[in-house]
């Protein structure tokens, strides 16, 4: 597997957090980049899971975070983060588990 042999009886730990973290299939793989080719993206992304189980609900949550992303930045377009980042404790996951920002109003 990826030029690893497993042998028979292994156990192995998926680590779903590092599927999209691929430096063989994206460039700056830990750089947030919502400017990133959509087509490639969606191509790339395991984010829904793929084949035949991959996720029924993923055309409503794409919907569903454009307009939340949509409308904050409509209402509040002004915002700056106010503390470090508070990075996820686990390893199952990457990301941040706190992100504080202040909406910058007038
Ligand atoms: C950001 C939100 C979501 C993420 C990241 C996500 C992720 C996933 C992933 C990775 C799978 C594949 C699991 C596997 O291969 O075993 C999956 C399956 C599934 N998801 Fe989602 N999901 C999300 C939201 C939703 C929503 C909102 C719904 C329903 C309205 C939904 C319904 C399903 C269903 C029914 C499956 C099983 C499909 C099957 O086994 O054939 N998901 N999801």
């Amino acid at each position: 597997m990826g030029g690893v042999d497993v042998p028979a009886d292994s156990k192995i730990c998926v680590m779903w957090g590092s599927a999209n973290r691929d430096s063989d299939l994206f460039e700056r793989p830990n750089q947030f980049d919502i400017t990133r080719d959509l087509d490639e993206r969606k191509r790339k992304s395991l984010s829904f899971g793929g084949g035949i189980h991959r996720c029924m609900g993923a055309p409503l949550s794409r919907m569903e975070i454009r307009v939340v992303v949509e409308e904050r930045l409509r209402r509040i377009p002004e915002f700056e983060e106010y503390q470090p980042r508070v990075p996820y404790p686990y390893a199952t996951l990457i990301g941040d588990d706190h992100l504080y920002l202040a909406w910058l109003c007038e």
